[in-house]
């Protein structure tokens, strides 16, 4: 039986600390984020056109990939590696834990220099497009070492842990292997830095950072899935309690994301580094080897939930609290990382096709179940979520607004309207109706967003009260959890 999550530990106020600052910053980059969000898709929008240049656009659209895909994402899977170690008795080295965050938040500082400042040429390539400037180099490699510092402090908390406690919970499990993934996407960057050399040095830059991130960007893409399976189970598991599924089974899928990007280094010895993205092989395979964890780990965690339903399904379905933002966010995220991976950007290469696909996978599959993890994160630093009607409404907004910005992407990109193009907005006529829905959709997603944002940044900035108040405050069918 899978042990999901050590009952009842009360988090001390270190890791309490620890966890409120890194959600804090998170949720400070998840504002930015959004907020650029906005910005480039109401340029994108026709009719409305809200940046005035070419240069704003795509200046505006690089620090929106910066902040919604690199900075919020790891900042969030930072806090979970920390919420799962207090949750599972895993003692996390005291020093690494702040040198990781402060290191991140150093990086995030430096990055945002040019970005504000507008310097540097813009090179929209996949994976990190920059502003090609040494000081967004060093604030990513920042950034990114702080993430890899506070990886390395779970591994070693876990490597410590007192073994008379029992196996490690699913969830611990899982969030190692997203460490492991973390630190070879360090790993693959340091290695293309070797092989290609610091500066695109006459080649063209579009092509030498291409590959520079190529093999980072992919194990980044472990980091994010592994976090998201990981949290939907911890969302899953706080309703229905222990669960009856196969643990070795679980845990051998989870060792997936783990090895399988291994393999991401070493294109770069065996061939001319700069050749690394045109190897397409490698690039499927290690596609394809993130779909298999997901898709057994998906549907085993739809027959657990499935399995509580009782001989009476109408009832069941009147039961389920469709009010909880815990419980929505799962439902929607499954639902759109679902359809994320029917829409794969093959097909249509360089369209709207593609931010199609990673926007459903990752704003709607991976963001959604991060905010629901985020609420009730509230609970453990004894802060009551405020606005509650806000909060049920909001996933939903959230939602609605994706499926809205994804359709709209989708059927723009299947009449070939080109992807980060400013003019495209307003030439493309023969896509006029899909973008004016995608305007429409992205904008019910930013106030979904906003929502969200204005919920935690309030809950968090409120004096916490005391843990009695806030176990007042669960609602009612918060009953046998594994909280
Ligand atoms: C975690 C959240 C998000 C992530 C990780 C993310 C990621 C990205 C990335 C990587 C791109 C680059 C486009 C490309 O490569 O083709 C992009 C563009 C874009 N994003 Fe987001 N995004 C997020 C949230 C949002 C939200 C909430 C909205 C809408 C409100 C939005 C609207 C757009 C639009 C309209 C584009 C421009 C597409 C184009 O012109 O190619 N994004 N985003």
């Amino acid at each position: 039986m899978v042990a999901l999550m050590k009952t009842s530990l009360d988090f001390s106020p270190q890791q309490r600390k620890l966890l409120y600052s890194w959600l804090l910053y998170a949720i400070g980059a998840a504002g930015i984020a959004g907020t650029l969000a906005f910005l480039v898709a109401m340029t994108r929008t026709p009719g409305v056109r809200i940046l005035p240049s070419a240069r704003a656009f795509q200046v505006i659209l690089i620090a929106h990939v910066t902040f919604a895909l690199t900075i919020w994402l790891l900042a969030f899977i930072s806090t979970v590696w920390v919420w799962v170690a207090a949750q599972s008795g895993i003692a996390l080295n005291r020093i690494g834990s702040w040198a990781g965050l402060i290191t991140s938040l150093i990086g995030t500082i430096i990055i945002s220099i040019p970005i504000a400042l507008f310097q540097g040429e813009a090179v929209t390539t996949d994976y990190v497009p920059l502003l090609d400037t040494p000081l967004f180099f060093v604030g990513f490699v920042t950034f990114l070492i702080g993430v890899g510092i506070t990886a390395a402090t779970y591994l070693v908390g876990v490597a410590r842990r007192d073994r008379a406690a029992g196996p490690l919970s699913l969830i611990a499990f899982g969030m190692a292997c997203a460490a492991v993934a973390a630190l070879v996407a360090v790993v693959s960057l340091g290695v293309a830095a070797l092989r290609l050399g610091i500066g695109a040095n006459g080649r063209e830059p579009a092509q030498y950072y291409q590959s520079m991130f190529w093999g980072m960007g992919h194990s980044l893409q472990y980091v994010s899935v592994a976090t998201m399976v990981v949290v939907w189970y911890a969302l899953v598991g706080l309703f229905l309690g222990e669960s009856r599924l196969n643990a070795k089974f679980a845990k051998a899928m989870l060792a997936i994301f783990a090895l399988s990007p291994l393999a991401s280094p070493i294109p770069y010895f065996l061939y001319d580094p700069i050749t690394v993205p045109q190897r397409k092989a490698w690039g499927i395979a290690l596609d394809s080897a993130l779909s298999v964890p997901v898709m057994f780990l998906g549907p085993l965690l739809l027959v657990w939930v499935w399995r509580t339903r009782g001989e009476d399904v109408r009832a069941w379905l009147k039961r389920m609290p469709w009010g909880e933002p815990r419980v929505m966010t799962f439902v929607f995220s499954a639902i759109l990382f679902a359809f994320g991976l029917t829409i794969h950007p093959a097909a249509r290469q360089g369209t709207l096709r593609t931010p199609a696909h990673y926007h459903s996978v990752v704003v709607g599959g991976v963001t959604l179940a991060f905010m629901g993890l985020a609420y009730h994160m509230l609970s453990k630093l004894n802060r009551p979520v405020v606005w509650r009607r806000a909060a049920i409404a909001q996933p939903y907004l959230f939602a609605l607004g994706l499926m809205g910005l994804v359709s709209g992407l989708l059927g723009a990109g299947d009449l070939g309207a080109p992807r980060k193009t400013y003019d495209a907005a307003v030439t493309g006529a023969a896509w006029l109706k899909p973008m004016i829905v995608m305007g429409g959709g992205a904008a019910i997603a930013a106030l979904g967003g906003a929502m969200f944002v204005g919920i935690m940044a309030g809950s968090l900035l409120r004096r916490a009260e005391s843990k009695r108040t806030v176990e007042i405050q669960k609602p009612a069918f918060v009953g046998s959890t594994g909280d």
